[in-house]
C-alpha cells in the first residue's frame, strides 16, 4: 500500500540510500530511455501547449456559439495543427507504452496502486487524444462537436491536466532497479565439526 513515510522510516532507510550510486549509470538501455522520456515529454508539451494556447489565445473572444468555421477558429491553420495533434499523439503513445514496459521489467515490482493509476492515466489520455483528433478534424463528426468549442476544448485540456498530474505522481513511486536490490538475509546452516 501507498504509506507516507515518517521520520522514523527515513532514518531506517538512510544506510540503504548510502549504499546506491548517486549518479546514473549510462549505458545504450539508459540513452534509450532517455530519449523515450524526454519525447513523451515534448508530445505533451505539443499536445496540451497547444490546446491552452488555442483555446485562450487563438479562440475569437466573440465565437458565436454554434460557428463551426475551423479555418476561422484556427486563425486559418487548421491542417497543420491536425497534422501536430496527430504526431504529438504517436510521440506521447509509443514513447510511452515504451517506457511502461520498460520500467516494469527493470524495476522490482511495483504495488498495486501504481498499475491502478497509470490505468487511469491511459485512460484520460485516450479521452484527451480523442477529443484533440476530432476538434482538429474536417469530418462531420468535428463540425459537431466544434458547435460546443470552447467546452469541449476545456475538458480536453482537463483531460490533458489530469494526464501530466498522474503521470507525475507515477514518477514519485520508488523505483528500485532489480540489480540494485538488496538480497534478503540468507539462513546458513552451521557447518558441522569434522570428526577428530
Ligand atoms: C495526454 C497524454 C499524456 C500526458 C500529457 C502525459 C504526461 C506525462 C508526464 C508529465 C509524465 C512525468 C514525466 C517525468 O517526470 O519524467 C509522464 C510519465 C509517464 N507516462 Fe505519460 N502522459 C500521457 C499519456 C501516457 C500514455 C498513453 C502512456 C502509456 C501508454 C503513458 C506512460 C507514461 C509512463 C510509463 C510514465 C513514467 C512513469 C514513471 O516514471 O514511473 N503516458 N507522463
Amino acid at each position: 500500500m501507498l504509506r507516507i513515510a515518517g521520520k522514523e522510516t527515513m532514518l531506517n532507510f538512510m544506510p540503504l540510500l548510502a549504499q546506491q550510486s548517486t549518479i546514473p549509470h549510462i549505458d545504450g538501455m539508459y540513452v534509450f530511455m532517455l530519449l523515450a522520456r524526454i519525447s513523451h515529454i515534448v508530445g505533451a508539451i505539443i499536445l496540451v501547449g497547444g490546446q491552452f494556447y488555442i483555446r485562450f489565445v487563438l479562440t475569437p473572444p466573440n465565437l458565436a456559439a454554434g460557428d463551426t468555421s475551423a479555418d476561422r477558429i484556427f486563425g486559418g491553420h487548421r491542417t497543420m495543427w491536425a497534422r501536430c495533434t496527430g504526431g504529438a499523439t504517436a510521440l506521447i503513445l509509443i514513447a510511452g507504452i515504451i517506457n511502461y514496459v520498460l520500467i516494469i521489467k527493470q524495476h522490482e515490482r511495483f504495488d498495486a496502486t501504481y498499475h491502478m493509476l497509470m490505468g487511469l492515466k491511459i485512460l484520460a489520455a485516450t479521452g484527451a487524444f480523442l477529443l484533440a483528433a476530432l476538434l482538429a478534424g474536417k469530418t462531420a463528426a468535428a463540425d459537431r462537436i466544434r458547435e460546443n468549442w470552447r467546452s469541449w476544448l476545456v475538458v480536453c485540456l482537463l483531460l490533458g491536466f489530469v494526464a501530466v498530474a498522474l503521470g507525475s505522481v507515477l514518477r514519485t513511486y520508488p523505483h528500485i532497479r532489480k540489480a540494485d536490490a538488496i538480497a534478503p538475509p540468507q539462513l546458513i546452516a552451521p557447518a558441522n565439526p569434522s570428526p577428530q
